[in-house]
């Protein structure tokens, strides 16, 4: 079964093609991140605008990258939420059109959900459900949510632990913004963190009664740290004249960012990982691509650690085809009643 996967929740125009719900044949991915780098974040406004213009051409350039015509596509998935509710708009309108027109299946698929099943496109493994197996411990580390979840099954998911403020992936973008390193967060404190030779300690949040997450008390600290070495966005940008600050001093307190937010991340799911006895974990989300996380989860796991590539962590349209093609085995359909659901959870029921 060949399933095309568009995205649209946020600020990537995205359409994939996967085949068998594991067989990677198309991924097209059109970043607005240059746009919404002028106004430091998203504009939602200006993101649906641009998903109207890149949708049409996005499709078909997964089709031509898998070579394929729509005859050969069996179904479409879509993601339906949880992001921007005027732009997963675009992506749910558009796809209820090509199902109505083509006559094919159609499945509404959460983004949530999505991330998790780009770890069933990583090549050269057998099918996580099951070699490891269910159950399996998701950590789920986007732009907008940390998530760690039990997943009994396919789009099975309960929810243990969540951040109580802010998520992961906003943790680097409000910490990159606090040294002026500029956005999106994550890769810019990850590359300054690399050439840093040594780290400014930072405070970790470790709610060691819950597998809770907090993240807002290291950025506090990183503001205060950052204010007393005189550093500020403006000054770094060079929108102030004066002493530029020391890149040394951005690259320590960059290091120390990053190593107090991979720390509580890995600590906690391996933590959570033994007390579930979970036969593996799934690493998903943009803060995925971190190669921190990656290499230290893989080197402190009990289990086996399913982390897909970079391209495949951060939004894509061939995560919502994967996932889509396992609810469709399932029989879950969505008709043209479809909705968006902006502030749906990893955990709400499917179908
Ligand atoms: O999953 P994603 O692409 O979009 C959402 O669904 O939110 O995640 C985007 C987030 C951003 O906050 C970005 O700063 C972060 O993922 N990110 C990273 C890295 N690459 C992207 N965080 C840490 N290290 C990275 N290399
Ligand atoms: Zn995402």
């Amino acid at each position: 079964m060949r399933v095309l996967g568009i995205e649209s929740s946020c600020d990537e125009t995205a359409a994939g093609i996967v085949v068998d719900g594991r067989r990677l044949e198309a991924n097209v991915i059109s970043s607005q991140v240059d746009v919404h780098t002028l106004y430091g974040g998203v504009v939602p406004e200006v993101a649906s605008r641009l998903h109207i213009e890149r949708i049409v051409p996005v499709v078909r350039a997964a089709l031509s990258q898998a070579g394929v015509g729509w005859d050969k596509v069996d179904a479409i998935a879509v993601t339906n939420g949880p992001g921007l509710a005027g732009a997963l708009i675009v992506g749910a309108n558009f796809a209820k059109g090509l199902s109505a027109t083509l006559g094919l299946p159609l499945i509404g698929v959460n983004h949530l959900a999505g991330h998790i099943y780009a770890g069933w496109l990583v090549e050269g493994i057998p099918d996580p459900g099951i070699e490891p197996g269910f159950p399996l411990l998701c950590l789920l580390v986007s732009g907008g949510h940390t998530d760690l979840a039990v997943m009994e099954g396919h789009g099975r998911f309960t929810l243990i632990g969540r951040t109580r403020d802010d998520a992961a992936g906003e943790a680097f973008d409000k910490g990159a913004r606090i040294l002026g390193l500029g956005y999106p967060g994550g890769p810019v404190i990850e590359r300054a963190a690399r050439v840093a030779p040594v780290a400014e300690p930072m405070p970790r949040a470790w709610l060691r009664e819950s597998h809770d997450f907090s993240f807002s008390g290291v950025k506090t600290a990183l503001l205060r740290r950052a204010q007393e070495m005189g550093i500020n966005a403006g000054n770094l940008a060079g929108h102030v004249a004066g002493p530029q600050p020391d890149t040394t001093v951005v690259g320590a307190l960059a290091r120390g960012y990053q190593e107090a937010i991979v720390d509580v991340l890995i600590r906690k799911t391996v933590d959570a990982a033994e007390q579930f006895g979970v036969r593996g974990i799934m690493l998903g989300g943009g803060v995925a691509a971190n190669r921190s996380l990656r290499d230290g989860m893989l080197r402190e796991s009990p289990v086996p650690v399913i982390v897909p590539p970079p391209l495949l962590c951060t939004d894509n349209g061939a995560m919502i085809a994967a996932c889509g093609s396992q609810l469709l085995a399932l029989g879950l359909r969505s008709d043209w009643t479809l909705d968006v659901l902006p502030n749906l959870k990893l955990d709400y029921a499917i179908g």
